[in-house]
């Protein structure tokens, strides 16, 4: 994927030189424009996995939404976009992320996301669903401690959907967060991407 070897798309810092790009992509008869670089996960193609949540999954009401692991923004903006009402919070660890997600939000002329590090949204804001496609890659206690963190940040009635690749790990994933109280729905979908609806 053109990185050094010691440069992932979940590093805080990319070190490989900047190299920005620009898609266009039809999703949920959505048109969107992503925003991509180097060092940011799938440089601004939409991931396969992304496509099926964003195809799949119900859309939430509307209220505070979550964008958990935003890359460059394709599941932010097209939450802002069929959800215009709501408030979308993007956050991400890689700070050239977080730069090429603000690039697509303003490529898609939309203004009612809020694209932070995880650290800066404020403790008092709760969600009223996530939507995420999680860094599997990252190991499974990193990506157990993110997920508690942020399910515990669900309002009452909210609930998450994850896409997670069976191969990758989708029905241990459903077994932790079934011992850790929550409830599991899965759809699976095609390509062997699951859809893991939490409540
Ligand atoms: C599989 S990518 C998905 C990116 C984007 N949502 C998409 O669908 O194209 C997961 C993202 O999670 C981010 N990430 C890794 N650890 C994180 C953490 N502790 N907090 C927030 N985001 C994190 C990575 O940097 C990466 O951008």
């Amino acid at each position: 994927m053109g990185m050094s070897s010691s440069d992932h798309y979940f590093s805080e810092q990319p070190t490989s030189a900047t190299a920005p790009t620009t898609h266009h992509v039809d999703v949920r008869k959505l048109k969107l424009t992503l925003a991509g670089d180097r060092g940011v996960f799938n440089q601004g193609e939409l991931d396969w996995g992304t496509r099926v949540l964003l195809e799949n999954a119900a859309v939430p009401a509307g209220g505070v939404l979550l964008d958990l692991g935003c890359g460059g923004g394709a599941i932010a903006v097209a939450l802002a976009t069929l959800r215009p009402d709501a408030t979308v919070w993007a956050v991400d660890i890689n700070e050239r992320a977080l730069e090429v997600a603000r690039r697509t939000v303003a490529l898609n002329n939309v203004t009612n996301v809020r694209v932070v590090a995880a650290s800066e949204v404020p403790a008092d804001v709760r969600f009223d669903a996530i939507w995420s496609n999680p860094p599997i890659r990252v190991g499974k206690d990193e990506l157990h401690r993110l997920l508690k963190d942020w399910l515990a940040r669900l309002t009452p009635d909210g609930c998450a959907d994850l896409v997670v690749h069976k191969n990758l790990g989708a029905d241990s994933l459903t077994k932790w967060l079934t011992a850790e109280g929550h409830t599991v729905q899965r759809h699976s979908s095609k390509q062997g991407y699951r859809i893991l609806h939490i409540t």
